[in-house]
């Protein structure tokens, strides 16, 4: 499975939602500075009002006033000249004419701000549903950001143990293909040979009895040489030593053999008292330091090695140092190259990590680093490790 075209489909989705959200965002702020807007115009429209009544109010009285007056001069004709009830006729039809206008303009402005006021509580709905909508956008946002950055570090954590497995079996395969080439080469050969070396002793029994003890004794020579051959294989497929002298001790052990064998020179260090870990470290270590040796003989060509262990308080730190022919770390652990590959995995697994500084040259130093605090007797995570790390 291709996490990047789920991430990709994920962030696009999450992108478009947060665009949306953003959009909802400008539509809430333009209909608030709306709301403000029109809440400035119905002050105005409400103050003006409010006027215009009081005006027209005060023309109803003046309106009155005149309409008496008017009656007045109208009735006592004798006691009023001509022009004082033109003029009062005159005021009277002035104040009324004022007020049609003044109770027409009260009438539009009541108009306007009902208007106004319908406006505003709509522009305030519409604000308050922007607001929830962002909110649960927001909501969402962070449910499905959230859950799917989860789910896709859940599939992805799966999808590396499945490799680290894979690869596990695979150098499992292999480790049995070498012991499978390392039986056939040895032990069986000599086996066949012992077979025809004994059909020998038997026709030599009737023709040449002297030679017959000669025979056996070459007899009892391959079987003990293959004997030697059968403890190695053993040792190698587990160093059982490790259970007895710890693992100082097998290290120790496996250098001695390591110097004969391949003609080095090898200095060692322990450093720090050594504790005894759970078996599960100890072969871990045991087997990392093993393959780093088996590299120095295949690649090196090295005339010697260091090798220092120290076990402090929170980590055991293993280098492997050799003066060899050196190479590119950076294009070595390819393809068919299990061996640097298993080291750092098997280190992973015990959360620790393996670091290789090599120049052409210039030799090689393996860095293996084990942290010990918190997993020091924690015999529930060993066991359920061992399967992976203990091989
Ligand atoms: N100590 C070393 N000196 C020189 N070359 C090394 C050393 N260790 C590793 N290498 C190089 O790194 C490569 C990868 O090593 P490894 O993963 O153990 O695979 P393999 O040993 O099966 O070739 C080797 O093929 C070798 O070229
Ligand atoms: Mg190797």
């Amino acid at each position: 499975m291709d996490f990047n075209i789920l991430d990709k489909i994920v962030q696009e989705t999450l992108g478009a939602m947060e665009k949306a959200k953003e959009q909802i965002f400008s539509i809430a702020e333009d209909a608030r500075s709306e709301c403000a807007r029109v809440k400035e115009e119905l002050q105005e429209i409400r103050d003006k009002t409010y006027h215009v009544i009081e005006m027209v109010d005060e023309f109803y009285s003046r309106e009155r006033k005149a309409r008496v007056r008017l009656m007045e001069v109208s009735r006592g004709l004798e006691r009023y000249t001509e022009d004082d009830i033109r003029k009062a006729y005159e005021e009277a039809q002035e104040i009324q004419v004022k007020l049609a206008v003044l109770k027409e303009r009260e009438q539009q402005l009541r108009t306007k701000r009902d208007d106004l006021e319908r406006r505003l509580r709509h522009l305030q709905a519409m604000v308050e549903r922007a607001e929830q909508l962002m909110s649960q956008m927001g909501l969402i946002l962070n449910f499905i950001g959230g859950n799917l950055k989860e789910i896709t570090g859940k599939l992805e954590e799966a999808q590396l143990r499945q490799e680290i497995a894979l690869r596990v079996i695979m150098a499992q395969e292999e480790e049995r293909r070498r012991v499978a080439r390392e039986i056939h080469d040895g032990p069986a050969q000599v086996m066949s040979s012992i077979v025809l070396q004994s059909e020998l002793c038997e026709r030599l029994m009737d023709i040449a009895p002297e030679r017959v003890r000669e025979e056996l004794q070459e007899l009892k020579n391959l079987v003990k040489g293959n004997l030697i051959e059968v403890r190695k294989i053993i040792y190698d497929l587990r160093p059982m030593a490790l259970e007895e002298v710890g693992l100082y001790g097998a290290i120790e052990k496996y250098l001695d053999d390591f110097a004969e064998k391949h003609n080095v020179i090898v200095e060692h260090r322990f450093l720090g008292k050594e504790k005894r870990l759970s078996t599960l470290y100890e072969v871990a270590v045991f087997r990392m330091t093993q393959e780093a040796l088996s590299n120095v003989a295949k690649h090196a060509r090295a005339k010697t090695v260091k090798v220092q262990v120290e076990m402090a308080e929170a980590a055991m730190t293993t280098l492997i140092r050799d003066d060899g022919v050196g190479f590119d770390v950076q294009n070595a652990e390819q393809d068919e190259h299990f061996g640097l590959l298993g080291m750092r995995e098997r280190a992973a697994l015990l959360g620790g990590s393996v670091e290789i500084r090599s120049n052409l040259g210039q030799g090689t130093t393996v860095m293996i680093r084990i942290p010990l605090k918190e997993r020091k007797d924690d015999g529930e995570q060993n066991g359920k490790d061992s399967n992976l790390a203990s091989r």
